[in-house]
């Protein structure tokens, strides 16, 4: 099929749908795209990646920022990162995107997932804390779930449609539990929990700039 045929194809379809996202480039975007073409630094590394990385660390206020493919894959090298292995489990909300359970099973790992609350829809803190009071045991700085007897190693809210889970709790039941935290941004990028930028939070925060967030 010809570029023009697709284009008008799209065209003609786009007027019988509200289409989920809608592309919006404006300012120096096409100018900077074109620059980035010029210099032939079109892939993992060149000048904007820098920047990128380097603006992203300070609009979210973490010490380093690193560009990955997409956000699946930020999920991916977290939890690689993190050192979670093979049947270990990850605590994660049940009303989740797919990404952050694939990416745990990636590396061997087993989601392990958690009600969310009804007000937010977030991972619910105070069933998280009932759970890890009663069926879980810290054994010698490991904790062990009762049910499963594998080790939980790490926490990994999702936050999302644009909010933002209970930080604080969450993080004072991390420290107590020694999880790692890890922070799932992909639908929430600019969102605020105390008047810090969430992705902050965690001992990582993963982010996405697929085309609809
Ligand atoms: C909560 C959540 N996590 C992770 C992802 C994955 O991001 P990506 O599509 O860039 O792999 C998405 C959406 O795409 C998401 O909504």
């Amino acid at each position: 099929m010809e570029a023009g045929q697709l284009f008008n194809m799209k065209k003609s379809s786009h007027a019988n749908f509200i289409p989920l996202s809608v592309p919006h480039l404006e300012g120096n975007e096409w100018k900077y795209i074109k620059e980035c073409l010029d210099t032939g630094w079109v892939s993992l590394v060149g000048s904007y990646v820098e920047r990128f990385e380097e603006r992203m660390s300070q609009y979210i206020g973490s010490k380093y920022a690193v560009a990955c493919a997409s956000g699946t894959a930020a999920l991916h090298i977290a939890l690689v990162v993190s050192g979670i292995k093979e049947n270990e489990e990850v605590i994660m909300p049940s009303l989740t995107f797919a990404a952050p359970a694939f990416a745990t099973r990636y590396v061997g790992a087993w989601p392990l997932f958690m009600d969310v609350d009804p007000m937010y829809w977030q991972i619910d803190v105070s069933k998280l804390e009932e759970f890890l009071k009663t069926q879980c045991i810290l054994n010698k700085g490991q904790l062990i779930n009762n049910n499963t007897k594998r080790t939980i190693k790490a926490i990994l809210p999702v936050h999302l449609l644009g909010h933002s889970s209970n930080m604080q709790p969450l993080r004072s039941l991390a420290r107590k539990y020694k999880l790692i935290v890890i922070e799932d941004v992909a639908e929430s990028i600019g969102a605020e929990y105390k008047g810090k930028k969430i992705g902050s939070f965690g001992n990582l925060g993963c982010f996405t700039l697929m085309a609809i967030k």
